[in-house]
């Protein structure tokens, strides 16, 4: 990666100084306000455990969910900081605001190596406008930039853009942090230098969010594999009886040029699980997938598609996944999901390199309890697809190049 990172950064860069670190602490809260699943918050304690130990006065900085300016108090970024301090075994300090005189003052009073949240970036207007006059309130509180919130790198925000680039105007650096570098080392070797046979599965329910992906990938992997209700489109571009299945319409003439593009490297499912409804007990019924009964939705893959998809993936040597094969979250449509997570544990095992997206796949793959069994799982939902998608990720873009960097 050509962008300077935490590892670049020396002890004289950082002691003593105040590093302000965008993480992606939008987590899960429940009605008690604590924290259901920590896996973000985990993932950034590589960089602030670096950061600490080389002395630095460390802010860090999220959104968490979407307040459209306002003080939400569900989403204050206090039961995050609460869930660090425990996972850091030190004092972690929050204050509730996020510029201003308060933050500044508790900035103030940080020692060397001590943590401070701040409130939600989104409680203010100009985060998500990429604010100038708010970038440089945020840029006021530090030293030095890092980023760290590869789950909202896509997004050109005050606190994810505007802030590094006025650090870096006034002769700050600005770099990514580990779990950052961590996520586009493994996306990016995927792209640019897959070992081979490359093996994408794209899933989940609409083709729409995911043409530019299937685009992308195309013309890079050795078989692009089909799941989830956007497999629906292609089958009725193939003529098939879909039932009462969901098509997106105005998508399969897309569907058919994607088909007629990627030949034999686009493989769609053989059969299917169908049921009434898409509901836990739901009765269910295997058909071949050019055959929905009328009435019947598919709602996942069947069992020769699972073994079938598992011989491809177990025999390919780079494997990237995105989307669900079906709906995982009900019992009865999951097996497809599961298929394919355990094949790509299989894989790893065997020596491949098997890349997990984050939103639902990531979900899936964690609620089965198997995300340690495969290379890498991804914290950044949209985040991942912009970037297999090959758009520039404006988090990643504003950050310090590694020419004229400090090592
Ligand atoms: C995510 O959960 O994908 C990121 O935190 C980004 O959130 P957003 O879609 O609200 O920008």
């Amino acid at each position: 990666m050509e962008k300077l990172t935490v590892d670049d950064l020396r002890a004289e860069d950082v002691r003593g100084k105040r590093v302000l670190v965008r993480v992606d602490y939008n987590v899960p809260l429940n009605e008690r306000q604590e924290v259901t699943d920590d896996t973000r918050i985990r993932a950034t304690l590589p960089t602030i455990e670096r950061l600490s130990s080389l002395g630095a006065r460390i802010i860090l900085a999220s959104h968490l969910g979407r307040p459209k300016a306002k003080r939400v108090p569900e989403m204050s970024l206090r039961p995050a900081a609460r869930r660090l301090s425990e996972l850091v075994s030190q004092k972690v300090d929050f204050i509730g605001e996020t510029v201003g005189e308060q933050a500044r003052a508790a900035v103030e009073q940080l020692a060397d190596g001590e943590i401070l949240v701040l409130e939600n970036t989104r409680y203010i207007a100009g985060e998500e406008a990429n604010d100038s006059e708010l970038s440089t309130q945020m840029a006021e509180l530090a030293d030095l930039y890092v980023n760290d919130a590869f789950g909202s790198a896509h997004r050109a925000h005050a606190s994810t853009a505007g802030v590094a680039e006025v650090i870096r105007e006034r002769g700050g650096l600005a770099v990514a942090g580990h779990l950052m570098e961590q996520e586009l080392a493994y996306l990016g070797r995927a792209l640019e230098s897959p070992v081979r046979p490359f093996v994408a599965i794209l899933g989940g329910a609409k083709i729409s969010g995911k043409i530019d992906v299937i685009e992308a990938l195309l013309p890079k992997v050795d078989r692009l594999i089909i799941g989830g209700a956007m497999a629906n489109t292609f089958f009725r571009a193939k003529g098939y009886e879909t039932g009462s299945s969901l098509v997106e319409e105005d998508r399969i003439p897309l569907a058919k040029e994607l088909m007629e593009r990627g030949g034999d490297k686009l493989v769609l499912p053989s059969d299917l699980v169908v049921a009434q409804k898409m509901e836990a007990g739901a009765s269910t019924e295997v058909v071949s997938s050019d055959s929905i009964p009328e009435g019947l939705s598919a709602l996942d893959v069947g069992p020769d598609t699972v073994r079938d998809y598992g011989e491809i993936i177990r025999s390919a040597k780079t494997v990237l996944w995105n989307g669900p094969m079906g709906v995982f979250e009900i019992a009865e449509f999951r097996s497809g999901t599961e298929g394919v997570a355990r094949a790509l544990t299989e894989a790893t095992a065997g020596g491949a390199t098997t890349v997990v997206g984050g939103g639902d796949s990531a979900a899936a793959i964690a609620e089965l309890g198997l995300s340690d069994q495969v290379s890498h799982v991804s914290t950044g939902g949209g985040a991942s697809l912009e970037f297999l998608e090959g758009k520039v990720l404006p988090g990643v873009e504003a950050l310090s190049e590694r020419t004229g960097g400090t090592k």
